[in-house]
Order: C-alpha cells, then sequence, then structure tokens
C-alpha cells in the first residue's frame, strides 16, 4: 500500500513525446534532441531527453501522456506590445502610403494620440474584448508570455484602466502577462506644452499604480516627438525609488542618446535601437541592457536604417524579438511572424531569432524561470507542424501550431 502511494505521487502530471526538441540548452545553437520526451509537475519540468532513455513505460511515468509531430519549442515570449487599445488606425497606414510621415501625423494630433481618444471613450469591459483578440492571436501562434504597455490612457484612471485589462487578460487566458507603465507615452492635448508638468504627474500616478499591483516595470519613448532625457530620467528615478526595473522605448527615429541612458539605470532592455551609437552599444553592453528588436514597425514604417546588428554581436548585447503589437506602427499579430520578418530584414538567423523570442525575450522581461526546455524551468512550450525549427523564421503566414502549454496547463 505504502509502496502504491509512493508511485502515484512520484507521478509526472504531464509527458510529451515528440520528434524533435529544440530546448536551447547552452549559449548556442538548437540544443535539438531527436525522439524527445518532455515531463513535467506542478507546471515546471521534471524531465527532458530522449524517449528512449525514460526510466520506463510512458503510461507509466505520468498521469497524462501526448504524442505529437514537429517540433517542441519552448513557449514564445512577447516582451513588448502595447495590445490592449481601442479601434484601429488603418486610416493612418493610408495618409503613410500617400506620402505622410508618422512624425506629421502625430504633430497634426493622430498617431498616439487619436488611440488616446479611442481607449478614454471605452469602458474597461469593451477594451478588455477587443484586446482580448490581439492577446488570443498571439497565442494563437504560440505565444505563452506577454508584456503589456499601458500609454494610450495618459491620465491616472485610464492608465490604470488599460494596466487592469493587461491583468484581466493574464488571468482570464491562463498565462503570464508583465504590465508596463508607460505613461510617458506622449503629451496629451489637456498638457499641450507643459511636458514637464505632465512628467510631475506621471511621476505621482507611477507609486499610486503600484501599490495597486498593476505595474512590473517602467518604460518611456525618449524621441522628439516623445520626451527628452531629463523628463525620462525623472520618470526612470520615480520608478528606481519603488524598485521597479525600467525599460525604453529608444534611439527608434532618431538618436537621443536613449540607450545609454536606459543602460545608465540599469534597464532591462532598450526597444527598437535602429539610431543607437556605439557608445550606446557600449553601455548597454556594460549593464547587460538586452536589446529589443522590433521589425514589424520596423517593416511598416518602411523604415531602411538598421539597428546596429554587428556592434551588438561583437559587444555581446543579447537581442529580443518582439511585435510591438500597436495599432499605430505595428499591427502585428503573431510573434513567429516577426520572427520571419526580423530574419528578412535584419539578417538574423532563424535560430538567433528563435533565441530573440524565447531566451533573450525573458531576460528582456527580468523573468529567469522560462525562455528554455530544461528541468527546472516553467513548462510553457509550444508544438508546432515542422521538421526544423529553422521553419519559425521561413515560413510566412500558414498555421503552424498544434499545441501549447504554460505551466503544463493546455492553452491551444
Ligand atoms: O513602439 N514609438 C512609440 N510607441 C509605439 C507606437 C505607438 C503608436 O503609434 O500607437 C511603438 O512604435
Ligand atoms: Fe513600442
Amino acid at each position: 500500500m505504502a509502496v502504491a502511494v509512493a508511485v502515484v505521487t512520484d507521478r509526472w502530471d504531464g509527458l510529451l513525446l515528440a520528434p524533435r526538441l529544440v530546448t536551447l540548452d547552452g549559449d548556442a545553437g538548437y540544443g535539438l534532441i531527436d525522439d524527445g520526451a518532455l515531463a513535467w509537475r506542478d507546471g515546471v519540468f521534471v524531465h527532458v531527453g530522449r524517449r528512449d532513455a525514460l526510466p520506463g513505460a510512458p503510461e507509466a511515468l505520468a498521469a497524462q501522456v501526448i504524442e505529437v509531430d514537429g517540433c517542441v519549442t519552448p513557449g514564445l515570449i512577447d516582451c513588448h506590445t502595447h495590445l490592449v487599445f481601442a479601434g484601429e488606425r488603418a486610416g493612418e497606414f493610408e495618409q503613410r502610403l500617400q506620402g505622410a510621415s508618422y512624425e506629421a501625423i502625430a504633430q497634426a494630433g493622430g498617431g498616439i494620440v487619436s488611440s488616446v481618444r479611442a481607449v478614454r471613450a471605452a469602458d474597461e469591459d469593451t477594451l478588455l474584448a477587443q484586446s482580448l483578440v490581439r492577446a488570443r492571436a498571439l497565442l494563437g501562434d504560440g505565444a505563452t508570455t506577454l508584456e503589456i504597455k499601458s500609454g494610450y490612457g495618459l491620465d491616472f484612471d485610464n492608465e490604470r484602466k488599460m494596466l487592469r485589462v493587461a491583468r484581466r487578460i493574464g488571468e482570464m487566458l491562463g498565462i503570464t502577462v508583465r504590465t508596463t507603465f508607460l505613461g510617458a507615452h506622449a503629451l496629451p492635448p489637456e498638457f499641450a506644452g507643459r511636458a514637464d508638468a505632465y512628467i510631475d504627474a506621471v511621476c505621482d500616478w507611477l507609486p499610486r499604480l503600484y501599490a495597486e499591483g498593476l505595474v512590473d516595470a517602467v518604460d518611456a519613448f525618449a524621441e522628439t516627438i516623445g520626451f527628452s532625457p531629463a523628463q525620462t530620467r525623472r520618470v526612470f528615478e520615480t520608478a528606481r525609488r519603488l524598485g521597479l526595473p525600467v525599460k525604453l522605448h529608444a534611439d527608434q527615429l532618431s538618436d537621443g542618446a536613449g540607450a545609454a541612458l536606459v543602460a545608465e539605470f540599469g534597464g532591462l532592455s532598450a526597444d527598437h535601437v535602429e539610431h543607437t551609437s556605439a557608445s550606446g552599444v557600449a553601455a548597454m553592453a556594460a549593464a547587460g541592457t538586452v536589446a529589443v528588436l522590433l521589425p514589424g514597425a520596423f517593416h511598416v514604417l518602411r523604415e531602411t536604417r538598421l539597428p546596429p546588428l554587428d556592434a551588438f554581436r561583437a559587444a555581446g548585447v543579447a537581442m529580443a524579438v518582439a511585435t510591438d503589437c500597436n495599432p499605430g506602427t505595428s499591427p502585428l499579430l503573431s510573434l513567429r511572424q516577426g520572427m520571419q520578418l526580423a530574419c528578412t530584414h535584419f539578417r538574423l538567423t532563424p535560430e538567433d531569432a528563435l533565441r530573440g523570442a524565447t531566451v533573450h525575450a525573458a531576460r528582456a522581461l527580468g523573468l529567469h524561470d522560462r525562455g528554455r526546455l530544461v528541468v527546472g524551468q516553467r513548462a510553457d512550450f509550444a508544438c508546432w507542424r515542422i521538421s526544423h525549427p529553422a521553419e519559425l523564421g521561413y515560413w510566412l503566414g500558414g498555421s503552424l501550431l498544434a499545441m501549447a502549454c504554460a505551466a503544463g496547463r493546455r492553452l491551444i
């Protein structure tokens, strides 16, 4: 009797058998295990290896045995999204196709501020319903962790509403959502000509939102059409007093020394970074700040200036890849598609793109418990109808995801 009880309690919750595991174990390579077996208990991997090395018959080892075709990767981690918003901005896209620039549209009262009007007009449940569609689309192509920013509310109640919606998405979908406060995204019309006073307000809201458990990190848009280095610094100092990590929309449209600034604060990531200078790269390397590449915005804005990819590589700066899912510059609803764009536009290898959307993306969020198929990590994984992992950076579109789990629980 005692032996029987021991066997039952030792059983794994789940065991997945697959032709190919893409573990990403180690610093380089896919970490392939062919004819693999992956097991978890209490939401954490407890066995990763070859099927023929299992210590017994699969059915005796686990409460649930699943056999899939294709490749299994760590669940994708989308470390930069603005997916909570209302409405869309397809009209602006048309204007840009006719020659208007992103900056000119913003200066004329469109751009981010037009999404602010839509978010303010939507009640929390409406905002949730519209945003859930996008979160589900990202999950439907392999994401199992999402970062979601505020930044279309730009007043206390509406920033709070956005962050509450982000938290509710995590609860409803059964995934980790990391929330980022981006109050310093744009100047709302009621503060026109008073950017410093607006930053005072942002620095006042942040501790209150944090006290409600709504903030995991802090971001800002440091740009000529955003906020100055001095204003960004004040936001970061407020974050530091609260012990909150920072990240930054840095050097997207011009070199504003944003990468060096966020590195100075030991930031998790500098994002976009198309115009980052050599000194910015060096500062990021010294601080361990991840470069988050956002090829969707690059693609949609028809940018030509590439991030300093070789300099990042030479300096050992980790490069993550994310969707930047937002209504203005990157209406991108698939991180796998983002990986393809990173390969095409930035010449990342498919392996680098996959590491960028898993291992390095986890780091860009300060999460150390996921990103690889390794014993002890969270059982977040995605099963794909492909025979080689390079296909994830290769196919455009299609329906490749067969199954996905977060902490061992089935999402798809
Ligand atoms: O990451 N650059 C600032 N923020 C977003 C765009 C937001 C918008 O246009 O709505 C970005 O590209
Ligand atoms: Fe962004």
